[in-house]
């Protein structure tokens, strides 16, 4: 046997990076995970679900992460399709990551509420930091 069984059937359809350096390309994330969420066959919550999540994270790569960039994958699992999107910065990091994920936590003048926001708009979240070496968050939503 080789290769997991959950993940045998799993094809990438498309895949891009674009970077996270300024307000407009915050901008642009959203519109691309908007039209890449559209031609999945996403309907409108859905759709609104990962725009408003990647919003939020791409704020985060902006806001803390000093810049860095996002990876878009169309995937199809072999039951559904997903989209998933992954944050990457080489920024401070973040030090205790229970913290950040408690709603109304920021270190910033945020509500602190992006990175529990964004996992509650996803069905998968993973949040990786190194304190000094920067910090990656990937979520995907299916249908
Ligand atoms: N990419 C990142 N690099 C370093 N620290 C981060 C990063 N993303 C989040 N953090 C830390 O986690 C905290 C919580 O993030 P979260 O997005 O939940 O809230 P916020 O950005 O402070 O406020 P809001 O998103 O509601 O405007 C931030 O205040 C910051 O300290
Ligand atoms: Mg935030």
């Amino acid at each position: 046997m080789t290769g997991n069984p959950k993940t045998a059937s799993m094809s990438l359809l498309k895949t891009e990076t674009a970077p996270v350096r300024t307000d407009t390309d915050v901008v642009l994330v959203r519109q691309k995970v908007r039209a890449w969420a559209v031609e999945l066959g996403f309907g409108l919550v859905d759709q609104t679900k990962i725009v408003t999540a990647a919003s939020e994270l791409a704020r985060n790569v902006l806001i803390y992460g000093g810049g860095g960039t996002v990876r878009l994958e169309a995937l199809n699992d072999g039951m559904r399709k997903g989209l998933r999107l992954t944050f990457e910065d080489h920024g401070p990091g973040i030090s205790n990551l229970e913290l950040a994920m408690k709603d109304g936590y920021s270190t910033g003048t945020g509500l602190g509420l992006g990175l529990s926001g964004a996992k509650r708009l996803s069905n998968e979240f993973e949040l990786r930091s190194a304190p000094g070496e920067g910090t990656r968050v990937m979520i995907a939503r299916w249908k």
